[in-house]
Formats: C-alpha cells, sequence, structure tokens
C-alpha cells in the first residue's frame, strides 16, 4: 500500500483573475468539474492500491480542504502554523506515519491527463522506494523551462525504474538549454516517493537542524480529531527550503521512473489552455462564450457572456469584476500586472 502526502501550499498569481490569494490554484475546477485538488486525491484511489492520505496545508486552506476532502473521511490533515516550503511539509508527513510507510507526495496543482499511467508509475515508483531509494517521477523535456528540476536518466535499476546521476533544480535559461541540448534529462515531475524512515535518514544527513526542528515540532504537537497540529514555535525555527534543494540535489540515493501521463503543472493560461478540451480549431471555453471565426482562442468566463469574431490566438478570462486579455505569449508575464494581481 502507498501513503499518499498531498501538498497544498503557496498560491500561484499566474493564473490571475481567476486564481487569487483567497482561492488559489488548487481549489478551483480549471480543466475539468472537478477542482486540481480533487482530482489528486481522485486519482490516489483505493481501489488503486493507495491508503488513506495524509494532507498537508497551512490554516488559511483548511476550509477549502475539509469541504473538498468530502469523499475521503479517512484522510488526515497536518495543519503548519506557518509556511515552511516543501522539505519541511514533507517531514512532518514523514514523522507521523510508521517508518516503513512507502509515502507518495502529490502537489495538489498538477493536471494528470492518464490517470491509470500515473498509477503505475506510483507502483513502479513504490517498489524501488521500498529498497530505500527516493524516486522522482520523470517528465519528458520539452522546452528549457526555468521552473522546473532536471533530472539526468544514470544506470537502470531493478525492477524499473533508473538512478538519478544528476539533479538540478530551477537552472537559468542557458543551462537548461544546455541539458536540452546534450540529452538524457528530464523535468522533474514534483511527485516523489520513498520510505518515511529513508526520506528522514536523508534529511538528517544533508539538513539535521531542519530535522531537528520538524521532529520537536511535531513531539510537542497537538492532536485534534483527524488534524494535528505542529507546535508553531518549533515549526518556526525550521530554513524554509524545497525538498529539491534540501535533499534531491543532495542525496546518492535518487532515482527515477520514466512518466508518460499527459502531466501539466499548469503554470499559466496558455498551459491550462493546452491541458483543456478543445475545438478542431484549438478553441477552449468554460462557462457562456460565443466563438465566431477564432483559432487558438481561450474563454474563460465565471459570469458575463463573451464573445469574439476572427481573433486567433488569444486569452480571455472573465472573473467577478476583472478582466484579462492576453497573447498566448503574454501569458506568462501575468506577474508584471503588479497592481491588479496583488489586490
Ligand atoms: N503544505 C505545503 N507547505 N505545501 C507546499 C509548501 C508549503 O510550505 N510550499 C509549496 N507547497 C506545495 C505547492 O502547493 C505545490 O503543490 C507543491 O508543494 C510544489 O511546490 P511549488 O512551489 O509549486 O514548487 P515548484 O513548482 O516551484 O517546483 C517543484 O515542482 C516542479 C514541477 O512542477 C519542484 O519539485 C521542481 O523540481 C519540479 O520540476
Ligand atoms: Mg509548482
Amino acid at each position: 500500500q502507498i501513503t499518499p502526502v498531498i501538498l497544498c501550499g503557496g498560491s500561484g498569481t499566474r493564473l490571475w483573475p481567476r486564481s487569487r490569494a483567497t482561492k488559489p490554484k488548487p481549489f478551483l475546477p480549471l480543466v475539468g468539474d472537478e477542482t486540481l485538488f480533487e482530482a489528486t486525491v481522485g486519482r490516489c484511489a483505493r481501489e488503486a492500491g493507495f491508503s488513506a492520505p495524509v494532507v498537508v496545508t497551512g490554516a488559511a486552506h483548511l476550509e477549502h480542504v475539509e469541504a473538498q476532502l468530502a469523499t475521503r473521511s479517512d484522510a488526515r490533515i497536518i495543519v503548519e502554523p506557518s509556511a515552511r516550503n516543501t522539505a519541511a511539509a514533507i517531514a512532518l508527513a514523514a514523522l507521523r506515519l510508521p517508518p516503513e510507510a512507502i509515502m507518495l507526495v502529490c502537489p495538489s496543482d498538477h493536471h494528470i491527463a492518464d490517470c491509470d499511467s500515473f498509477q503505475q508509475s506510483a507502483h513502479a515508483a513504490a517498489r524501488l522506494a521500498q529498497t530505500g531509494w527516493l524516486v522522482s517521477f520523470g517528465i519528458a523535456a520539452t522546452a528549457p523551462e526555468t521552473g522546473f528540476g532536471y533530472i539526468r536518466q544514470g544506470s537502470a535499476l531493478e525492477p524499473d525504474g533508473f538512478k538519478i546521476d544528476r539533479f538540478v533544480e530551477k537552472p537559468d535559461a542557458a543551462r537548461a538549454q544546455a541539458f536540452l541540448d546534450e540529452g538524457g534529462y528530464h523535468w522533474n515531475g514534483g511527485i516523489f516517493a520513498f520510505a518515511a524512515a529513508t526520506f528522514l535518514a536523508e534529511l538528517e544527513a544533508h539538513r539535521p537542524q531542519m530535522a531537528a526542528a520538524a521532529r520537536a515540532a511535531v513531539a510537542a504537537g497537538r492532536e485534534d480529531g483527524h488534524r494535528f497540529h505542529p507546535d508553531a514555535d518549533d515549526f518556526a525555527r525550521i530554513d524554509s527550503e524545497s525538498v529539491d534543494y534540501a535533499v534531491m540535489e543532495n542525496t546518492d540515493r535518487a532515482a527515477m521512473v520514466l512518466a508518460d501521463m499527459g502531466w501539466s503543472d499548469i503554470g499559466n493560461w496558455q498551459a491550462l489552455h493546452a491541458a483543456m478540451p478543445r475545438d478542431e480549431a484549438g478553441n477552449a471555453t468554460r462557462g457562456r462564450a460565443e466563438l465566431v471565426d477564432c483559432a487558438n482562442v481561450l474563454v474563460s468566463s465565471d459570469g458575463p457572456r463573451v464573445s469574439v469574431i476572427g481573433a486567433s490566438d488569444l486569452i480571455i478570462v472573465v472573473d467577478g469584476d476583472e478582466v484579462l486579455v492576453t497573447t498566448a505569449d503574454g501569458a506568462q508575464r501575468v506577474g508584471k500586472l503588479g497592481g491588479a494581481v496583488n489586490q
């Protein structure tokens, strides 16, 4: 059995105006009817060999998490007293599980089109994790993205995977391009499998202070039904560092499975457009919209009907009293709209 550990953290603003601090990306139905969080929980189904999920989240998201966990009454929630990034969040879950538990760490804000393929990769990763590996999901790298980790595929491992002989988190554009030119590199999908004890041993080896503070926070923590509250003072002492930098770049036990599952981190509106069902001309709509003679247009409206004629390669988003109009390329620069986005 695999224990899903679902991370719900920071709020991205790259899908503004739909995603905002008060209703961040994981809790929105962006691709289908389910929210990304609900879909993440749903992929880790009991029938597919997953046990009760552990959700690690901050108090700000607790209400959304509990409302959207309705179908998993067995879920447990760890409520972080402050945001300390993913290494700390994963450490909390590892410390609350039996040492031999095989954890599958899942971000809650990704889209995965092929659920069967995800489940197969998860079981392949779990088998490697049982023999002491820290396993990443390798995604075919198609562009020199700088927002991802890059992993180089090394020698084959039994039964089904590879060693990672190099893990580079978020390289600059030139290095990312060099990795693509060289070949043999994949993107790190941000999904990891390891035994709880393996993770804690590696954190201890590479970031002993973080491990000690996490241990203290859990030891002094408080149970509250299905919720667990780590001690706020101890937790506040943990360095804010992602698992990629703290552990995966440093460990000698990094491995990967090749995951071909229609993965997208939906990093901006252009990526969301690509993940949505589209017509033959590449148009996608959500909410009330009428498109005439359009190609590659995305309209997403939560209210007013949007009518578009003769446009191509355009993204139009309506949310309450905010409207965003951008080209596909401009979608990557939504963060530059400082004023509106940070309201
Ligand atoms: N509970 C909790 N607490 N969750 C957190 C925290 C936190 O403090 N910080 C981040 N998360 C959650 C996010 O909500 C997301 O679901 C996941 O952990 C990953 O964090 P991101 O902040 O989205 O990481 P990233 O996208 O920059 O990079 C990671 O993912 C890439 C793939 O999407 C890395 O693992 C990269 O190497 C990887 O390529
Ligand atoms: Mg991310």
